[in-house]
């Protein structure tokens, strides 16, 4: 990539000698700038020190861009809310992977290239009996889509761009066949095959509830809401998974591991797991009348207890995700006639106390992407315990297409590092019975 070179510089200096050191200011097309202190340790003998890398940018992207204060997601310069409402997850795959929105040709293409790689080696099946019934499905995700290197080695070379482009259509088509079949594996159903037929999130959806013994219609209500939620999800900058895949991907690890390594850290509650999280919060809340004490508990540094949907590394605003996800919320509840939703009128009545409350305001912690996004689900009848994969279904095509823009990357290295050390120094060895 071409870095925006710039005439400013930052200046660093040492109180202690009195010594100087000049870094250039990287400017990019939106955004903070950022201090190019690739030689600082070179010239200065120093690391910098950023756990959690709160300040640190790890790469250069062109793909999505956030920013936090005024509550803004632009996917290749696309903001959110319009994507949600006039586009559809295939187009936004092609346009996350390519940079540009497909005219209609590029489209069919594209949409047949992903249909026909939607089935998976039926030898997968054999892999996935080797589970407990019980495993939890992101499990199932971490095992399986690590497997898929072992079925498609043939497209695992990550110089041949060739590889590349079949890897990364291979990825976006068999996530929502690898979910379904976990889900239902755990059900104790028989998997439904992918049908050529159907949309990429009708499909999904087809597979995840249809079964042989009759026909299965899915609710275009619930497909429109599925293909609105995986669009949401896609992608989302440099955050904890997608680090992951760039991490494990400068290595020069295939792209099914690199994924399969971005599940594994989607799973935690701190991060995919959160949507889980939530729902699972709001039944233990129970009632209206218990809120107020949750929201002490999440005040409370002494209590691990903290308000599972709410807060965000990059947003000190609104996330405007969640503002789409709460009209979603609304649109699938009413569209499906489900007057009664007590987790709904808790969630609704957590989330004002909350944004009312000057913990919250101080600290700038408002509703995120995982608040409303576990209430769809279950009003779609997902279970919990799937909430996590669906995530994983939707940021495939993020992880993949930041894993394609870091192999593109000239500048990328493998990724190493540093630390400030406070252990042990130099000792030595004193054999055990002199211990
Ligand atoms: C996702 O990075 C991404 O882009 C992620 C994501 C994506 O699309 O990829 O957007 C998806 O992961 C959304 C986040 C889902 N996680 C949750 O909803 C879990 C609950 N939220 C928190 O765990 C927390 O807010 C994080 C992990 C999301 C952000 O943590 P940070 O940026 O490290 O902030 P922090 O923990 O330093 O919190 C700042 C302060 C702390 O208090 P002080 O130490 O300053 O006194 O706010 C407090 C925290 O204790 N705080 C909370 C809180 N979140 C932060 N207090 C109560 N409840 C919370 N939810």
């Amino acid at each position: 990539m071409n870095e925006k070179k710039s005439s400013d510089s930052f200046t660093l200096t040492n109180n202690q000698t009195g010594d100087s050191f000049d870094f250039p200011i990287l400017k990019g097309t939106v955004g903070p700038a950022v201090i190019d202190i690739r030689k600082l340790y070179a010239d200065t003998g120093y690391f910098t020190y950023d756990p959690g890398f709160t300040s640190t940018g790890s790469c250069e992207s062109r793909i999505t861009f956030i920013d936090g204060e005024n509550g803004i997601l632009l996917y290749r310069g696309y903001p959110i809310s319009d994507l949600a409402e006039n586009s559809n997850f295939p187009e936004v795959c092609y346009l996350l992977l390519y940079g540009e929105l497909p005219g209609p040709a590029e489209m069919k293409q594209f949409s047949h290239d992903i249909t026909y790689h939607s089935m998976v080696n039926e030898q997968m099946n054999y892999f996935l009996r080797g589970f407990r019934r019980d495993a939890h499905p992101m499990a199932v995700m971490c095992g399986m889509v690590g497997a898929l290197s072992a079925f498609y080695h043939d497209s695992t070379d990550i110089n041949d761009i060739q590889h590349r482009l079949v890897s990364s259509h291979r990825m976006i088509a068999k996530m929502p066949t690898i979910a379904a079949l976990a889900y239902k594996y755990t059900l104790g159903q028989p998997y439904v095959y992918p049908r050529n037929d159907l949309k990429y999130s009708e499909n999904f959806l087809h597979m995840m509830f249809a079964t042989p013994c009759e026909e299965h219609e899915v609710n275009p209500v619930i497909a429109r809401a599925m293909d609105r939620i995986l669009i949401l999800h896609a992608d989302h900058e440099q955050n904890a998974s997608t680090s992951t895949v760039r991490l494990a991907g400068s290595s020069g690890a295939n792209p099914f591991a690199c994924v399969s390594a971005g599940i594994a850290s989607l799973w935690g509650p701190a991060h995919g797991g959160a949507n889980e999280a939530v729902l699972n919060m709001l039944e233990e809340i129970r009632t209206i009348e218990n809120i107020p004490a949750f929201i002490e508990r999440a005040k409370d540094k002494t209590d691990p207890f903290r308000l599972m949907g709410f807060g965000h590394r990059v947003y000190k605003n609104f996330d405007p995700r969640s503002q789409v996800m709460q009209r979603t919320c609304h649109e699938v509840l009413e569209s499906l006639g489900i007057e009664n939703e007590p987790l709904l009128d808790i969630a609704l009545e957590l989330e004002r106390i909350a944004l009312e409350d000057d913990y919250f305001i101080e600290k700038k912690l408002y509703p995120n992407v995982d608040f409303y996004s576990g209430l769809i689900f279950r009003a779609l009848g997902i279970p919990t315990s799937m909430f996590t994969v669906l995530f994983a279904v939707a940021r495939t095509v993020g992880w993949i297409a930041q894993w394609n823009e870091m192999v593109e990357d000239p500048t990328q290295k493998i990724g190493r590092p540093r630390q400030l050390y406070n252990g042990a120094k130099n000792r030595d060895y004193l054999p055990i019975e002199n211990r």
